[in-house]
């Protein structure tokens, strides 16, 4: 745990006391009581944001103001972690980073070594802290890829390396016409949106993603007028008159570890936003068990697809039971 070790760096006296801190990546329920007080942490997943907010931390996209040190919380992504720890040595010379084994601690280690001067390590529970002095590495910081469709990525968004599979399968199941307001659930950089929005009829279509990165990547690629942006959490996320579609790749994986009960409270969220005569239309890996959410929050579910990998599937007639607000925490997954 990050606590953990940066307990075991405060008691050692190897953090300085009063400073002001800027904490790049921390999570939901990190604790950072042993930074002091006065600290901002930098973090794009709303669903993050909103808990730390709620513990009256000052959370932000970009960093603002001056620090004294640097704490980074490493990503998963490697190009994202590498992206962070640039803009941290640029607010302060030293930066610590912290990251599970599991997040590519013992390489980057490596890779900084040969960048500057990194510190003893503190190793506790799967992870390591330590310190980096070095100079500029504004060659790592993170650059936007361009496809050849002319989208453009970002590393450690969803599917940066081009459309998803998983997605392309469900935009070829979408029909022609698909009338009315669309909620693009999870949109990610935009990919089903783009496809939506090419049907005909759509008179909305709402991108709702927790991935600051991604939207911000989603608002260069869908530049249709009917498109509109929402950095937002989907379990809590509302849409006053409903919605006539919902289309959705949920995610389902929190940290590293597979989690279906986030697929399950989108398919909750889905049935919710939907108008009575609204429809869902999902893909999911054909492993994950959805079928008991779908049954309990839709009158009649569709297989639409048999393939190997994924199911595809139109559900109808959201029930009453699930037009309420999902009482469920938002979980912290990408
Ligand atoms: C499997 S990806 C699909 C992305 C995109 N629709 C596509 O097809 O490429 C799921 C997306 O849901 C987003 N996500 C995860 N948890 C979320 C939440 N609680 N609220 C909104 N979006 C979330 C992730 O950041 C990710 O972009």
């Amino acid at each position: 745990m990050l606590s953990s070790r940066l307990n075991i760096a405060r008691d050692d006296g190897l953090l300085p006391l009063t400073a002001r801190w800027i904490v790049f990546g921390a999570r939901a329920d990190d604790d950072l009581s042993a930074l002091g007080a006065d600290l901002q942490v930098v973090q794009g997943f709303f669903p993050d944001v909103a808990a730390l907010r709620a513990r009256g931390h000052d959370v932000v996209t970009e960093p603002s103001g001056a620090f004294d040190a640097a704490l980074v919380v490493l990503p998963r992504a490697k190009a994202a972690a590498r992206d962070l720890i640039a803009q941290a040595v640029v607010q302060c010379g030293t930066v610590w980073i912290d990251g599970q084994k599991t997040d590519g601690a013992d390489g980057l280690i490596r890779d900084l070594r040969s960048r500057g001067t990194v510190s003893s390590v503190i190793a506790k529970a799967h992870g390591k802290l330590f310190a980096f002095t070095g100079a500029d590495l504004s060659d790592w910081r993170a650059e936007a890829t361009r496809h050849g469709d002319g989208a453009i990525t970002l590393p450690g968004v969803f599917s940066a390396d081009g459309p998803d599979r998983a997605s392309v399968l469900l935009a070829s199941f979408l029909p022609p016409k698909m009338p009315g307001v669309v909620v693009d659930l999870g949109a990610g950089w935009g990919y089903l949106a783009r496809e939506i929005l090419q049907r005909e009829g759509v008179t909305a279509c709402h991108l709702v993603e927790a991935d600051h990165a991604a939207l911000t990547c989603a608002r260069t690629n869908v530049t249709d007028e009917r498109a509109q942006f929402h950095w937002a959490d989907a379990l809590s996320f509302a849409l006053p008159g409903g919605a006539d579609h919902v289309v959705t790749n949920p995610p389902f994986h929190i940290a590293r570890a597979a989690d279906p009960g986030l697929g399950r409270d989108f398919i909750v969220a889905a049935a919710r936003l939907l108008k009575p005569q609204g429809k869902l239309w999902l893909v999911a890996n054909r492993h994950l068990p959805y079928e008991t959410a779908l049954t309990e929050s839709f009158s009649k579910v569709t297989l639409l697809s048999d393939d190997p990998a994924f199911k595809v599937v139109q559900a109808e007639r959201p029930l009453r039971q699930s037009n309420r607000p999902s009482n469920r925490t938002a979980r912290t997954s990408r």
